[in-house]
């Protein structure tokens, strides 16, 4: 079945994503290319500053592995040769060379040697080039798509201001992560709303004030905003779809990173930064890994009860949920 309709554009009118997208192995395999190759996916933040830092795209899902340099491009990590990883550690170097069979890269991905070759006809080749992959910055924050649906600066309008607001530099402290029993989306979803916070997050909700939480949707992010008793904001959050989550707080920014592993587990990265140490322990961004459980106890009741023959979507409140209904309708959009 095709999902490109199910979502309504009028929330008033509209029915959630079938509980089909959730369960069948199907679309949790279709997301892989519809959804998260054509995304732009979280992939460093502001410590990787060495000449080498290589990451694996979505570990145990997309798995791609990727180089990113310090001059700002992504190169496929794999040797051209017979495919062995190129580079296994984040170092600083002034080129790449292949630890198998000794071929040699500049570190903007070009050929440049290759030892015993030299009666080999037709070569090289471009194909014999690293290939390039798309790479764009955000805060001090890098981005990767292997096959961009958007160029980033549409991908990303609406997420600039608030990185804007950042004045002192970012200092990784904290790598954390977490695994829950749910569908990835399903942990998205929880995340794209305030409306449960009275009933799930009691401390939080002596601090985020109910009434006045504000949700804006851009074409491919969401920002919400809790502010606090004197009316500053307590925590901002920013969504970049599908599957990045930057929180802002008066101490720096908390980024999650959602990571599929199978249809019912995902992981979730947090990377927690600060630039105001004065203020660590106040606001909403007090007691991450609390509010962290609730969340996941949550998501986790939500993935069996989708899996009941009496359940099969749900309707959407407009004005506490448009965050999770431009959530779903993206999802719809890539998915048809
Ligand atoms: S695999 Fe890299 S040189 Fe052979
Ligand atoms: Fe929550």
């Amino acid at each position: 079945m095709s999902l490109a309709n199910t979502v309504d554009s009028d929330i008033g009118k509209a029915k959630t994503l079938p509980s089909a997208f959730y369960l069948d192995p199907h679309y949790f395999e279709l997301s892989k290319e519809h959804i998260f190759a054509r995304s732009w996916q979280f992939a460093a933040g502001p410590e990787a500053d060495v000449d080498l830092t290589p990451v694996t795209l979505l570990p145990g899902y997309l798995d791609e592995p990727l180089l990113l340099t310090k001059q700002g491009k992504c190169l496929s990590n794999v040797c051209t040769h017979r495919g062995k990883i190129l580079v296994e550690q984040a170092c600083d170097a002034n080129l790449i060379r292949c630890g198998y069979h000794g071929r040699r890269f500049s570190l903007d991905g070009k050929f440049l040697s290759m030892p015993e070759f030299d009666e080999v006809e037709d070569f090289p080749t471009d194909a014999d080039d690293l290939k390039e992959i798309a790479v764009a910055e955000l805060g001090g924050f890098r981005f990767v798509s292997l096959e961009p649906a958007e160029s980033f600066a549409d991908y990303a309008d609406g997420a600039k201001n608030l990185f804007r607001s950042i004045k002192a530099p970012l200092n990784l402290t904290e790598t954390r992560d977490y695994e829950v029993n749910a569908h990835w989306a399903l942990y998205c979803e929880n995340y794209l709303e305030g409306f449960h916070i009275p009933y799930v997050h009691k401390s939080l909700n002596e601090v985020v004030d109910y009434g006045s939480y504000t949700t804006e949707t851009f074409r491919y992010s969401s920002v919400q905003t809790g502010y606090g008793d004197k009316g500053e904001p307590a925590g901002r959050y920013l969504f970049v779809f599908p599957n990045t989550m930057f929180n802002f707080y008066p101490w720096g920014v908390s980024v999650n990173v959602v990571e599929p592993i199978s249809r019912a587990k995902t992981r979730i990265r947090f990377l927690t930064y600060i630039s105001d140490e004065s203020k660590l322990n106040t606001g909403a961004g007090a007691d991450l890994h609390g509010v962290e459980l609730e969340d996941e106890a949550v998501v986790e009741s939500v993935q069996k009860g989708i899996r009941s023959r009496f359940y099969s979507h749900g309707r959407y409140s407009p004005t506490r949920e448009q965050g999770t209904h431009h959530f779903h309708r993206l999802i719809a959009e890539f998915m048809g």
